[in-house]
C-alpha cells in the first residue's frame, strides 16, 4: 500500500494534489510520500521486533538527503557502496555505527574514512580486498569489523530471478572457500569477525532462493563455530521484489518469519539491506506530454521526462505503471508509446499504453522512488529532476532543479 491514490478523479501525493505539486515546482519532478517510506521502513522492523536486527537501507536505491533524513529519524541503518554514499547517510543525520558498507571496489581512502567514523561493518568481497582493509586498519591503529560476502551459488535454474548469487558473478567469495578465508582473516591483527553477509539479487518475487540461501549460510556459521570462529550476526541482503506489474512478492513478515523460524537457537544479529521495498512504491515521477505524434498509424505521446531521469525502461525494459494525473472522460483511449525528448530510439518510459491523452497533460509513472533519480544523468544536457518530499499536507522541495550554470560548473574552456 502506498499514498498515491485518486481524490475527485485526481491524483494525490498524500493530502496535496499531484497538479499543485507541477504547479509549484514544474515538471520532470520526483515526488516522495514520507508516510510510505515511512511504513515500508517501518514493516521491517516491526516484523523483527522480537529478534536482535538491524534495517540497512540500501542507499543506492534512492540517496537523497531528504529521503534518507526520514529513514535516519526511525533509527534506520544504511547499507552504503561508496564514500558518497557514507557522507550522505552522515549528511543526513544517520548513525555511523549502524552503517554497512558494500561494494566490490573499495578504495583506501573510503576504508580510512569508514573507519574513522565507526560504521558498523565491512562486508568483504575478496581475498585481495581483507587484506587491504588490515593494512589500512593497522596503519590507523584500529580493528575494522568484517564479515564476508558469500556467494552461495543459488541454483539459477529453479529460480530465475537470481542474478547476483551464482558463482559466474563478480560478487562475494565463493562459499566452498569461506571457512578457509575466514580462517586466514581469523590471524590477521587488524579484523575483527563479526559476522556473515550474502545479496543474492533484486527484484526476488519469492522466498525460496532467500532460504536456500540462508540454508547454506547457516552450515557455515556452525562449521565456523567449529573452528572457534563466532559469528554475531547474519547479513542476508536486499532483495525483496515489488509490484511494479501486478507482482504479489511476499511481504516483509512473512519473509522475516521465515527466516526466524529456521534461525533455530542460535544466537544471530539478523541485518538485512533493503532498497527497491522501501523506496520504489514510494515515489512518482511525475511528467508532462508536450506532443502528440502519429508515425505510420504509430501513436506517440512525448513527454518531458526521458531515459536521463528515467533510465529502468531503456536499460532493463522494465515495466512501470504510467497514469493519468487527471484522467479524462471526453475522448477514445488509444495506445501510445510514451517517449522522451532525447535522440535515442531507446528513449522511451513506457510502450503501448492505453490512455487517453492532450498536449499539456500531466503524467505520474508509479514506482518510481528507487532506482529512479539515482541513476539519472545529464545526457543530452538536459538538467537533472527536482524532487520533492510530501509530508501529509505539507510539500518539501528535497533537491533543487538542477540549473544550467550547475551543470557546467566544474567545466573549462582551454587556455588562450
Ligand atoms: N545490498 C546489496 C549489496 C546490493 O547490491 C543491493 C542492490 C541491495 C542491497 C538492495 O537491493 P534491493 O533491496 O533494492 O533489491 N538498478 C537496478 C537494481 C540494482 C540492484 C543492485 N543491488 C534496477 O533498477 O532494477
Amino acid at each position: 500500500m502506498d499514498h498515491f491514490t485518486y481524490r475527485d478523479g485526481e491524483l494525490f501525493a498524500e493530502q496535496v494534489a499531484a497538479s499543485e505539486i507541477a504547479a509549484q515546482f514544474d515538471t520532470p519532478c520526483y515526488v516522495y510520500s514520507r508516510a510510505t517510506l515511512e511504513r515500508h521502513y517501518k514493516a521491517y522492523d516491526e516484523a523483527l521486533a522480537n529478534h536482535p536486527h538491524l534495517i540497512c537501507y540500501a542507499v543506492k536505491a534512492n540517496s537523497n538527503l531528504g529521503v534518507l533524513n526520514v529513514l535516519a529519524r526511525l533509527g534506520a541503518g544504511f547499507d552504503i557502496v561508496s564514500i558518497g554514499e557514507l557522507e550522505r547517510v552522515l549528511a543526513a543525520g544517520g548513525e555511523p555505527s549502524r552503517i554497512i558498507f558494500s561494494g566490490v571496489g573499495k578504495q583506501a581512502h573510503e576504508m580510512r574514512r569508514a573507519l574513522e567514523v565507526g560504521i558498523h561493518c565491512f562486508n568483504i568481497e575478496s581475498e585481495a580486498e581483507l587484506e587491504r582493509l588490515q593494512q589500512v586498519a593497522a596503519e590507523m591503529g584500529v580493528r575494522a569489523p568484517i564479515s564476508l560476502r558469500v556467494n552461495p551459488d543459488v541454483d539459477a535454474h529453479t529460480h530465475p530471478y537470481i542474478s547476483t548469487g551464482l558463482k559466474e558473478n563478480k560478487f562475494g567469495i565463493d562459499f566452498k572457500v569461506a571457512p578457509r578465508v575466514y580462517r586466514h582473516a581469523a590471524t590477521l591483527a587488524n579484523i575483527e569477525i563479526c559476522g556473515v553477509d550474502c545479496h543474492i539479487g533484486s527484484q526476488l518475487t519469492e522466498l525460496d532462493p532467500f532460504l536456500d540461501a540462508l540454508d547454506r549460510l547457516l552450515a557455515l556459521i556452525d562449521e565456523l563455530k567449529q573452528d572457534g570462529i563466532q559469528i554475531k550476526h547474519l547479513d542476508l541482503g536486499g532483495g525483496l521484489g515489488v509490484s511494479y506489474q501486478g507482482e504479489q512478492p511476499p511481504q516483509p513478515a512473512d519473509y522475516a518469519s521465515a527466516v526466524l523460524a529456521r534461525l533455530g537457537q542460535r544466537d544471530l544479529q539478523l541485518i538485512l539491506e533493503p532498497g527497491r521495498s522501501i523506496a520504489a512504491n514510494a515515489g512518482i515521477l511525475l511528467t508532462r506530454v508536450e506532443y502528440l505524434k502519429e508515425n505510420s498509424g504509430k501513436h506517440f505521446a512525448i513527454v518531458d521526462a526521458a531515459m536521463n531521469d528515467l533510465i529502468r525502461p531503456a536499460l532493463y525494459r522494465a515495466w512501470q505503471e504510467i497514469i493519468a494525473v487527471k484522467p479524462r472522460s471526453d475522448g477514445e483511449p488509444r495506445s501510445y508509446d510514451l517517449v522522451g525528448p532525447i535522440c535515442e530510439t531507446g528513449d522511451f518510459i513506457g510502450k503501448e499504453r492505453e490512455l487517453v491523452l492532450s498536449p499539456g497533460d500531466l503524467l505520474a509513472v508509479r514506482s518510481a522512488g528507487a532506482y529512479g533519480f539515482t541513476m539519472s544523468s545529464n545526457y543530452n544536457s538536459r538538467n537533472r529532476a527536482a524532487e520533492v518530499m510530501v509530508d501529509g499536507d505539507q510539500l518539501h522541495l528535497v533537491r533543487h532543479r538542477e540549473t544550467f550554470a550547475q551543470q557546467i560548473a566544474n567545466e573549462s574552456l582551454l587556455p588562450d
